[in-house]
């Protein structure tokens, strides 16, 4: 089976490698000191991956658990369909116990077992070769999306514009290009004059580690700022836009973002700066009304208390960790997607967006 991480068009960081029944991620715990690749195997390793943030952000812990669904099937000694359908559904379970807010790791599960399930005629030989091919698209479709979005929030940036980014919605974040970043990325493409503040996101300092890097690395200009700098900056008029990713948004336009987003968002409102999600319609959960149904995910206190092994807070310290929050729509200008940019009218317009990319 050939390997499908080139996409010589987009940007050269692809955080998801698969070739020949090895599944790689890159190590984003470790970013930015060290870039170190794991080699996975067995999916139940990949599910943990996924648990522990070796890869996260919501595009890429689809890829991933994709990809990790085909390692268990291929590992199937099972014969016959009815088996190998109950083996693929309690392999689905495990990597969907991992991170509940993502709404693409369901998408994506959903995905590769709808392709067995329409299928129970074919001997379980090709259902395996099947998922292959089914894992290696979605990652593949992935960079062709996070372009095609691009290209649509690239038209809503002036031609010099100073982005403030929120948390890591890049090519790390995704199988390649991004989708906030992505729209960064483009926007530079199409010559405009693009630099990016970027919030280092507390606790787990995605921005920090992670959108710092990968600007860096792409020669875009960013410079870093704690979260709390954000309200300052945008009252000194040193932000034009703000443009972040989502992990999950309800049918209304209510978006799931990393914690902290809704801040920023309240912040944007108030001194009248655009506030855009870039998200694929795989990110769209039409069955949740709004965002008051979407569940957050509530991480290891250890995260807030600690960075590494360091200690920052007394010991036995009452913690809250969630790691999301809801931006309500009224405070977006606009939903950045692959099929379009909906404004105003999320209801219709995501609607017809998720009833296009279907
Ligand atoms: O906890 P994380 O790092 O998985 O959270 C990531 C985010 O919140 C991203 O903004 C979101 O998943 C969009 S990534 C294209």
């Amino acid at each position: 089976m050939a390997n499908c991480n080139l996409y010589p068009q987009s940007c050269g960081i692809q955080p998801i490698r698969y070739a020949d029944g090895v599944l790689s991620l890159l190590d984003q715990r470790r970013l930015p000191v060290e870039e170190i690749w794991l080699d996975y195997t067995d999916y139940r390793e990949v599910a943990e991956a996924i648990r522990s943030m070796v890869v996260r952000g919501a595009p890429a812990i689809g890829v991933t658990a994709a990809y990790g669904a085909l390692l268990g099937a291929k590992a199937s000694s099972a014969t016959d369909f009815e088996t190998f359908w109950d083996e693929l559904n309690q392999i689905c379970d495990l990597l969907g116990a991992t991170r509940p807010t993502a709404v693409n790791l369901f998408w994506a599960l959903e995905r590769v077992k709808s392709l067995v399930r329409a299928n129970p005629e074919q001997p379980v030989t090709n259902l395996k070769i099947a998922l292959e091919y089914e894992a290696m698209a979605i990652a593949e479709q992935d960079v062709r999306i996070n372009m095609a979005m691009g290209r649509h929030g690239a038209q809503l940036l002036p031609q010099t514009v100073r982005v403030l980014t929120h948390c890591n919605a890049g090519a790390l974040a995704t199988a390649g290009y991004g989708t906030a970043l992505g729209v960064v990325r483009a926007a530079v493409a199409a010559g405009k004059q693009v630099s990016v503040l970027a919030d280092e996101t507390r606790p787990f300092l995605q921005g920090a580690r992670l959108t710092a890097w990968e600007l860096q690395r792409d020669g875009i200009p960013v410079t870093l700022i704690c979260d709390n700098m954000a309200g300052a900056l945008m009252a000194q008029g040193e932000i034009d836009a703000v443009i972040v990713g989502a992990d999950r948004i309800a049918a209304n336009g209510d978006t799931a973002n990393k914690i902290g987003t809704y801040t920023v968002a309240v912040l944007a409102h108030e001194h009248n700066i655009p506030f855009y999600v870039a998200a694929p319609t795989s990110t769209v959960d039409l069955s949740l009304t709004d965002g008051s149904q979407i569940p957050i995910e509530q991480r290891d206190p250890r995260e807030v208390t600690h960075t590494g092994d360091i200690q920052l807070a007394p010991q036995g310290i009452e913690v809250r960790n969630p790691a999301f929050d809801v931006t309500p729509a009224r405070l977006i200008t606009a939903i950045i997607t692959e099929q379009g940019v909906a404004r105003g009218n999320y209801l219709d317009d995501l609607a017809d967006f998720v009833g296009r990319a279907s």
